[in-house]
């Protein structure tokens, strides 16, 4: 691996040429490679077809009696209720199964927190001077976009190895009243595959916030998205330790099907305190009469229980590992001391971190030769990477042996985009 930082000049600029050579030749084969959003692939979809032939069309009730066909059960039905509950460690009531998208429910929740307020708070946040949500970054770009739509101001909060800065959002939450929620992915996070640690999971439950109306958006999308059995990350439950403080009303929990059944097709539901949730359900009242019951009975009957589901991402587990390992290995021999990367245990991507200022530059650089990635930027609030350093890697949708192309592409502009950085710096 040529050390870039110790070259002087003329070294530098044969070391350009030469990667500038080989990029020439990339540009020739006409790529066209996506490693751009978080997507399953077709393999790992197919392994839950059999769902779509598991219902027996004269046993269409369920628990209770009630005929999945029709109107009712606006909560969801009492075995998908269950199923969920079961996955994300809560009670069959604390948990509404709501549509096919967590992002979805997400949605609707800030609107209605927005336009008519939350369980125990005073007033709508839009009657707030300048509502605030808290942004740990990198963070997931769909989030953002929530908050930006009904211009709530967003903070961002940088992530350490173990979860967000709990300092800086302990001092907003604590002291500052306009601050109304936080994004957060504690498990496996998008874009980093970061597990928030217990400590920071503790912080969480004993926030004490300013707000009365304040809520953790605690997106736990990757729940069960381990890639190995037997070294994989443990989250604390939120809802356990807030419990024991008696703080549970301030979470809003959020768990989808979408990346162990069918993306934007699955089951997706919210889990949170009683009282919220009687709150929530007459709020979801007023814009469903019920989600879709036949997709929540598929599922149960699919999938049959918690363990089920286990079983089942095992078998994704292992379309998904060698994906990983392919980047890692790559990225390894490519770009030790030119740049870093997570390495997840799980979840659905990959942080790789330039150096600054060339995150922007390799983004470019592989879309001209072919190789799609997520938009530089977009990890941050309004698209706004500081540092220009963060580049998000999505292995999942495409097959190792794209995969090994793309990434070596990759990592070329990576090395063209500190080469140019260092030979401005030498002009300079
Ligand atoms: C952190 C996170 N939350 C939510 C979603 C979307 O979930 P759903 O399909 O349930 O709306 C994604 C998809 O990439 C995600 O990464």
């Amino acid at each position: 691996m040529p050390n870039y930082s110790s070259m002087h000049k003329e070294e530098l600029q044969r070391e350009f040429d030469a990667l500038t050579q080989e990029y020439e030749g990339y540009k020739e084969q006409k790529l066209s490679l996506n490693m751009s959003r978080g997507k399953p692939a077709t393999n790992q979809m197919d392994l839950t077809m059999p769902m779509l032939t598991c219902l027996d069309p004269d046993d269409m009730l369920f628990a209770g009696g009630m005929d999945a066909r029709n109107y009712g059960a606006l909560e969801g039905i009492p075995e998908a209720r269950k199923l969920l509950a079961d996955l994300m460690g809560l009670q069959p009531e604390e948990v509404l199964v709501c549509g096919s998208s967590s992002l979805n429910t997400m949605f609707d929740l800030v609107t209605h927190a927005y336009t008519h307020g939350v369980y125990g708070g005073s007033e709508p946040w839009m009657n707030c001077p300048h509502p605030k949500f808290l942004c740990p970054v990198p963070g997931y770009d769909r989030h953002f976009r929530i908050t930006e739509y009904y211009h709530i101001d967003m903070i961002p909060i940088p992530m350490h190895e173990d979860g967000p800065d709990m300092e800086l959002v302990e001092q907003y939450v604590n002291h500052d009243p306009f601050v109304k929620g936080i994004w957060c992915v504690p498990k496996y996070s998008n874009p980093q595959g970061i597990t928030y640690s217990d400590e920071v999971v503790r912080r969480f439950a004993a926030l004490k916030p300013a707000a009365d109306d304040f809520r953790i958006f605690w997106d736990n999308a990757y729940l069960v998205h381990d890639l190995y059995e037997d070294d994989h990350d443990e989250l604390l439950n939120i809802m356990d330790e807030c419990r024991k403080l008696g703080s549970e009303d301030m979470v809003y929990e959020f768990f989808s099907t979408s990346k162990i059944s069918f993306a934007g097709a699955g089951i997706a539901g919210v889990g949170a305190s009683l009282p919220n949730i009687k709150f929530i359900t007459k709020q979801f009242g007023v814009e469903t009469i019920g989600w879709n019951k036949l997709n929540m009975l598929l599922h149960v009957r699919f999938f049959k229980d918690a363990n089920g589901v286990y079983e089942h991402m095992k078998k994704h587990a292992k379309i998904l590992r060698p994906k990983f390992e392919t980047v890692l290995r790559i990225l390894d021999e490519n770009l030790t001391d030119l740049a870093e990367w997570t390495k997840p245990k799980g979840g659905y991507f990959i942080a790789l971190i330039t150096q600054n200022g060339c995150a922007k530059r390799t983004i470019d650089l592989c879309k001209s030769v072919g190789l799609t990635l997520t938009d530089a930027g977009a990890a941050f609030p309004y698209g706004h990477d500081l540092l220009d350093n963060t580049i998000r890697i999505a292995p999942t949708s495409v097959s190792v042996e794209e995969l090994e192309e793309a990434t070596e592409v990759l990592c070329l502009c990576t090395k063209i985009a500190v080469v140019e950085k260092l030979l401005a710096e030498c002009e300079a």
